[in-house]
């Protein structure tokens, strides 16, 4: 097979802090939103726990509470472990490791003047292993926590305040890392804020009336400090490079229907709108209509439109893990990744109800690119299923290699089509928590995790035969993928 993979391709994978470090408490790091999220039990499956509606209230109950289960205070105990985790990925080839900072480990309340030495000497430990085996780190400034204090304080992004704490918490990891770290992101899925104004923006519903527009301001305010923080990258390390991420919901038509296509392009809008202000440097046209239909008023203050405009990124990464069908029809949904969708016949589902869609990988690449012309970077994709361990300690996971298969095969084609990739890094490289219903059970790794939904388990890592299958796709550059 002819060479479709270039060879700098950054093969790897992906993880995020409050669902992998655990030490919640540890070293002088404060509570995130992530440590309030209580295991719900499997019910939560079908039911999306990401907590957009917490009050103060819950959230110091949940504080107080020191019989429930929450797995993100535990994660799979990266912050003891990460020397014995980084080598497996180093035995997999790994080129990058994607990774986000746990915002309150460097500053406890979000707000402080001073960061926490403690926690900034634990990611040169973690970057200085990455770059030992040759392992570029992959840097998520913000992934699905905030620091709960300034949470309490400030309603979170909110406040306009927040930017500023946000842009000196980014900044000192700048300085700190120039030397480690390459390749960055602002915020995690910046486009599902309305699913996770809590968990990623801070957002308590106390005495908010309209929600709606609470989470688009807040969305502006990630916006302003996006792009502050872009500029500050450039400056601070020259050589960087720093993208915004998108949940990517590629959504079809249900019929060619004129009614259905049009609902799917009024679904890309809605999604497109955070890549084109974050891109394009600038709020789209088709916005207007949709805030003066739900009576969203923004507070732009006189500069933002500079700074929106001088702060653009230099690629757009995103995750995919399904498709989506929209359109007219009373058609019951089924579930998926943040959102439900209609039932699409052609596409078998995983256990969750996530309609897997390898070619709407492709489909997404190429409109992404057409639409904006920067390089791409595939940094979430993979199947969430049940792993048995067997007697002799190996986990068969053939499901999970054909997933990631089959997504591969439509990336070195979308490449023979002209599209630019920096890499791909599949979810969950290594077991962790799940951002959606905080159980184990739900597993994405190539590398097994001794832990169940009740936080009972060895935490011994093993590794599955999707850790064998991809340490060959690495070495062999995509090119034997059998
Ligand atoms: C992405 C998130 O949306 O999906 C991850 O960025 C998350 O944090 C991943 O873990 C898979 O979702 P879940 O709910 O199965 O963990």
């Amino acid at each position: 097979m002819a060479q479709t993979f270039p060879d700098h391709f950054l093969w790897g994978g992906a993880t995020a802090a409050n669902q992998l470090e655990g030490a919640y408490l540890e070293d002088g790091k404060g509570w995130s939103t992530a440590d309030t999220a209580l295991y719900m039990g499997k019910d939560a499956r079908k039911t999306m726990s990401l907590g957009d509606k917490m009050t103060k209230d819950r959230v110091l109950q949940a504080m107080e509470d020191q019989s429930g289960h929450y797995p993100k205070r535990h994660g799979i105990d990266f912050y003891h472990r990460y020397e014995e985790d980084i080598a497996l990925m180093a035995e997999m080839g790994f080129k990058t490791f994607r990774l986000s900072i746990s915002w309150p480990r460097i500053f406890p309340n979000g707000d402080d003047v001073q960061p926490n030495e403690a926690g900034l000497a634990f990611y040169d430990r973690v970057f200085d292993t990455c770059l030992k085996y040759g392992i570029e780190p992959l840097v998520t400034i913000s992934h699905y926590e905030f620091p709960l204090q300034l949470a309490l304080k400030k309603n979170g992004w909110l406040s306009r305040d927040t930017i500023d704490y946000f842009v000196h918490y980014a900044e000192t990891l700048f300085e700190r890392y120039k030397d480690k770290v390459k390749y960055w992101l602002t915020f995690n899925e910046i486009n599902i804020i309305g699913m996770t104004g809590y968990l990623s923006g801070g957002i308590l519903a106390d005495g908010i009336e309209h929600m709606l527009e609470a989470q688009y301001q807040a969305g502006h305010h990630q916006f302003v400090a996006s792009a502050l923080v872009v500029q500050k990258c450039h400056e601070i390390i020259p050589n960087a490079q720093i993208g915004c991420m998108l949940a990517r919901m590629e959504a079809y038509p249900e019929t060619c229907n004129p009614k259905d296509v049009l609902a799917s392009v009024n679904a890309d809008e809605m999604n497109f709108f955070y890549t084109d202000v974050q891109i394009r440097g600038e709020y789209p046209s088709y916005m207007q209509k949709f805030f003066a239909e739900h009576a969203i008023e923004i507070k732009f203050e006189p500069q933002d439109k500079d700074i929106l405009k001088q702060g653009t990124v230099d690629f757009l990464s995103f995750s995919y893990y399904m498709s989506m069908v929209v359109g007219e029809s009373q058609q019951e949904e089924t579930n998926g990744n943040l959102f439900g969708s209609k039932v699409n016949p052609y596409l078998q589902a995983s256990d969750w109800g996530w309609q897997i869609d390898p070619i709407g990988l492709r489909t997404t690449m190429k409109k992404m690119y057409q639409r904006y012309n920067v390089p791409l970077f595939i940094v979430e994709n993979g199947l969430g299923a049940e792993d048995v361990v067997t007697d002799d300690q190996k986990i068969h996971d053939f499901y999970r290699i054909d997933y990631l298969r089959s997504h591969i095969e439509q990336i070195a084609l979308a490449i023979e089509e002209g599209v630019e990739i920096m890499g791909y890094t599949p979810w969950g490289c290594i077991d962790l928590v799940s951002a959606s219903t905080s159980e184990m059970s739900k597993r994405y790794g190539f590398i097994y995790v001794d832990l169940d939904d009740d936080g009972e388990g060895t935490l011994e890592r093993l590794r599955k035969d999707s850790f064998y299958w991809y340490q060959k796709v690495i070495a062999t550059n995509g090119a034997d993928l059998s």
